[in-house]
């Protein structure tokens, strides 16, 4: 099984997934833009070749490279489990002739606004949408949509350029801060809790479905710093809160054409008790959140995501053990790190329920949390018991400290 995988080693967490395929036995190609002498040496041995491009999102460039480098030699699989590069992916696959979802499916699970209208033609609850270009379409859109409202880009991620308009003065502030932004989507807000809906699938039928909490929804932990975001992975799927949602999820795959491999999908719960599509990836989400599942259910989706692209097949046990709670956190003030507190009594408050902890130490420059969920690092902890993992999670968030001063 010879598979070409883009994009293997950055970011971090594709070494895992390179290492997945590599353990199921596929002979990797890996194309990327780190430079091979920067490969690093845990990667080396899953990689059988790798060839390196000036710039991987230059696709018709890419496209010409890998196609010369594999000239007279048989491919199986072209993936991808990078936003950026699963449209490059399915082009590579479509140029030649080879198994995988078409160039067409993958553009449903990255074009927002075609997603949602293929959604919304399933039938399927969907925010009322335009798609904007310009300022006065942007002011015709909220005329229709009403406020709030939500502005941001059509190709998005991480919360990027991401606004929420409560009115027409909110509006003309948010404007100029668009100016970057080529194409955008203008949509009804939807209020209500947010959730995920993360699938390892097979011809768009899930093998393995996740659903976790956001805490808060990721607009607002994007737009407050001192919040330290939790997300919790939910261990009962039984429960009838949920059951819209992952009804939700599953005929969003059927009505995109999902085919085989991660999906990551984010929903809204209305204080009605409606389950209201928000956006998906075909591909798995970032963040941790695939090591969130692996502790969730004591497993390893790396692996068996390779498995599933590979050979149709996944073979690891799906009981759900635990709800996995990770905590990300922001320091106070600016520059590196001087001294984390509260992080002691946490770890012994928690034993011996603590999995994770990768907070940056004391003398490590701060991350930019507007660019990454990261932050300053991590603690991820889990539980049986929902509210006992809830609980700790909290504890994370109030009661560790990071400073930068
Ligand atoms: N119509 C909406 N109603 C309410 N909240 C919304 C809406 N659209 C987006 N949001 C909020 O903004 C966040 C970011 O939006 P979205 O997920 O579409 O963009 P993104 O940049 O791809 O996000 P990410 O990469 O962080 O998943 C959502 O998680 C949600 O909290
Ligand atoms: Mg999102």
């Amino acid at each position: 099984m010879r598979v070409v995988f883009l994009a293997p080693i950055y970011p971090p967490e594709m070494l895992q997934y390179t290492r997945g395929l590599a353990e199921v036995g596929a002979e990797v190609y890996g194309v990327g833009d780190t430079p091979r002498e920067a490969l690093p040496e845990v990667v080396r041995p899953y990689l059988h070749d790798y060839l390196q491009v000036p710039r991987i999102l230059a696709e018709d460039d890419v496209m010409d490279r890998v196609t010369a480098w594999l000239r007279g030699k048989s491919v199986d699989r072209v993936l991808s489990n990078w936003e950026p590069t699963v449209i490059l992916a399915a082009r590579l696959r479509e140029r030649w002739g080879m198994p995988g979802m078409s160039v067409d499916a993958v553009r449903g699970f990255r074009d927002k606004q075609l997603m949602k209208e293929r959604v919304r033609a399933a039938g399927l609850r969907v925010p009322r949408s335009r798609r904007v270009k310009t300022e006065a379409e942007m002011r015709a859109a909220a005329e229709e949509i009403g406020y709030p409202l939500v502005l941001k880009p059509i190709a998005g991620a991480g919360s990027a350029d991401t606004y929420r308009v409560d009115d027409a003065k909110q509006l003309d502030e948010t404007i100029p801060k668009m100016r970057g932004v080529t194409e955008a989507s203008c949509e009804e807000y939807v209020r209500g809790e947010e959730f995920t809906f993360d699938t390892v699938s097979i011809q768009g039928k899930p093998a393995f479905e996740n659903v976790a909490a956001y805490l808060p929804k990721p607009l607002e932990a994007r737009s407050e710093e001192w919040i330290s975001p939790v997300i919790i992975t939910v261990r009962d799927l039984a429960q009838p809160k949920l059951q819209g949602g992952l009804e939700l999820g599953r005929k969003v795959l059927s009505a995109l054409g999902m085919g085989d491999g991660f999906t990551h999908m984010e929903w809204f719960l209305t204080p009605k008790g409606e389950a209201v599509f928000g956006e998906i990836g075909c591909r798995p989400g970032g963040a941790h959140l695939v090591d969130q599942m692996n502790y969730t259910c004591d497993i390893d989706l790396f692996r068996e995501w390779a498995r599933v692209a590979c050979f149709g097949k996944f073979e690891a046990p799906t009981t759900r053990k635990y709800n996995a709670g990770i905590v990300f956190k922001r320091a106070l003030g600016k520059g590196r790190i001087t001294r984390i507190t509260g992080l002691g009594d946490w770890l012994r408050a928690c034993d011996p329920w603590v999995v994770e902890e990768k907070l940056l130490r004391p003398g490590t420059p701060r991350r930019n949390w507007r660019h990454t969920l990261l932050s300053d690092g991590h603690v991820l902890v889990r539980h049986p018991d929902w509210d006992e993992a809830y609980r700790m999670s909290f504890l994370a968030a109030t009661g560790i400290k990071m400073y930068a001063e």
